[in-house]
């Protein structure tokens, strides 16, 4: 099977890694790709902007099966653009993509299917969506409609916080993201991430993860992109990954279709588990980024035809294969990140990082002559598996000392929560 993988990042790198163990691949390209990915596979100067010149690219070369990494082509209509000159996809067509695409939209489904969320109403006009402040209590959530680079969420203590931002994202702050905002109610409890694909009918879980948002150790700093994460997390047990995908992610698929908007791809489900069971905070509809990493080095099956099948229309409901291992990635990022991140920098020591037991995914690398330097905000994603998650972040921490980049940073912490929850004898690096 020849396959073209778009997209970047550390996730991306993953998904070329275990593309690349398939008996089935024949070929792989990956546009744009990074070095790392440039190991698995030949890389391409396409834009992901440029949908017709990738269309053009995919037909010309024989393409059986393109993987869409990020949610943005999706979005923009890059799936449909594909299936209609008969090339199969992995990823939703953009009327399913506004299951992240537009938070007022998936708001509505949930209403429709009865999936449990937080309590919520949308808005245009500020006068209505403060006078519907009262009806929320505090703290309160106010949410940009629309993709907003994970900016546009507010947890606001107070009312005139939440005022200030109501003006702010219908004043203009993210565009048209903004211009529909969500209230909601704020949700008590722990938040995890369960994955699934789905065919549009079938699903098939895809394993849970815990990501850490903020940029440095205990939580605090900037909310990032995800500066770690490891899987599964023991806190979604069995019982409740099965509650959850009863009641949350199929109904969704379920939904969609009925619709006739099905729902095809990789569906990420944001959890909150409170005390009345999981809610979903958020869908997003293609895999995390690191959260992919881990999942990948997890998955004990071959990951070409599960995508294949997704893309087809001829999944089936089934558990997938998975090491009895846990995995953890902590995340290299270049210092300012998420500001303005210092690129440029040089980095040294991938492949002792690598003999020292852990796979190290490239996301903002660029090749200046032979040297590997750091080209955006999140760099490197090292990711280790062990009998457990503090066996694998002691892995993970043991790769990330063998690197070299002294204009980078990571967090020392990743994996707490479940180090808290591990015995003690795991604990220990
Ligand atoms: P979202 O972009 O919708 O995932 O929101 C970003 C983050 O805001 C989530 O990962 C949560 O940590 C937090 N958040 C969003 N909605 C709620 C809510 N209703 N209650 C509590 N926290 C929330
Ligand atoms: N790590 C969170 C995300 O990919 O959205």
């Amino acid at each position: 099977m020849n396959v073209l993988l778009l997209g970047s990042g550390g996730r991306e790198h993953a998904l070329a890694w275990k593309l690349a163990q398939s008996p089935l691949l024949a070929k792989l390209w990956a546009a744009p790709g990074n070095p790392g990915i440039a190991a698995y596979a030949e890389l391409v100067a396409l834009s992901l902007n440029d949908r017709p010149a990738i269309v053009a690219w995919a037909q010309r070369h024989a393409v059986d099966l393109v993987v869409i990494g990020p949610e943005q082509p999706l979005v923009d209509g890059l799936a449909d653009d594909l299936r209609a000159v008969g090339i199969a996809v992995v990823g939703p067509s953009a009327a399913a993509a506004r299951l992240e695409g537009s938070k007022a939209f998936t708001k509505a489904l949930c209403d429709t299917a009865g999936i449990p969320t937080a309590a919520h109403a949308s808005f245009e006009a500020a006068a209505a969506a403060k006078a519907a402040l009262a009806r929320f209590g505090l703290p309160v959530v106010v949410k940009a409609d629309g993709l907003a680079a994970g900016k546009g969420v507010v947890i606001a203590a107070t009312r005139e916080e939440a005022e200030e931002a109501i003006d702010e994202m219908l004043g203009g702050r993210f565009g048209a993201a903004g211009a529909t905002i969500v209230i909601e109610e704020h949700l008590d409890g722990e938040e995890v991430s369960l994955f699934a694909l789905s065919d549009g009918r079938s699903v098939v879980p895809l394993g849970s993860a815990q990501d850490h948002k903020r940029a440095f150790d205990g939580d605090e700093g900037p909310n990032t992109g995800g500066m770690g994460a490891y899987s599964p997390a023991s806190v979604l047990t069995p019982a409740l990954e099965r509650q959850a995908i009863a009641e949350i992610v199929r109904p969704a698929v379920d939904a969609m279709a009925t619709a006739g908007t099905p729902f095809s791809g990789v569906l990420f489900a944001g959890l909150m588990l409170t005390a009345t069971g999981p809610k979903l905070i958020e869908f997003n509809v293609r895999f995390g980024d690191p959260e992919c990493q881990v999942l990948m080095t997890r998955l004990d099956e071959d990951l070409l035809p599960l995508l294949d099948a997704a893309a087809r229309g001829t999944l089936v409901d089934r558990p997938a294969r998975w090491k009895d291992a846990a995995a953890l990635a902590v995340v290299l990022a270049a210092d300012g990140y998420p500001g303005m991140p210092a690129t440029g920098g040089a980095i040294g020591g991938i492949a002792g990082a690598e003999a020292a037991g852990a796979h190290v995914f490239h996301a903002g690398t660029r090749l200046d002559g032979e040297a590997l330097v750091a080209a955006a905000g999140r760099v490197l994603a090292v990711t280790a598996t062990g009998a457990g998650v503090g066996e694998a972040r002691a892995r993970a921490y043991a790769a990330v000392d063998a690197i070299d980049f002294p204009t980078g940073f990571c967090r020392r912490d990743i994996g707490w929560r479940e180090l808290a929850r591990e015995p003690a004898t795991e604990a220990a690096p």
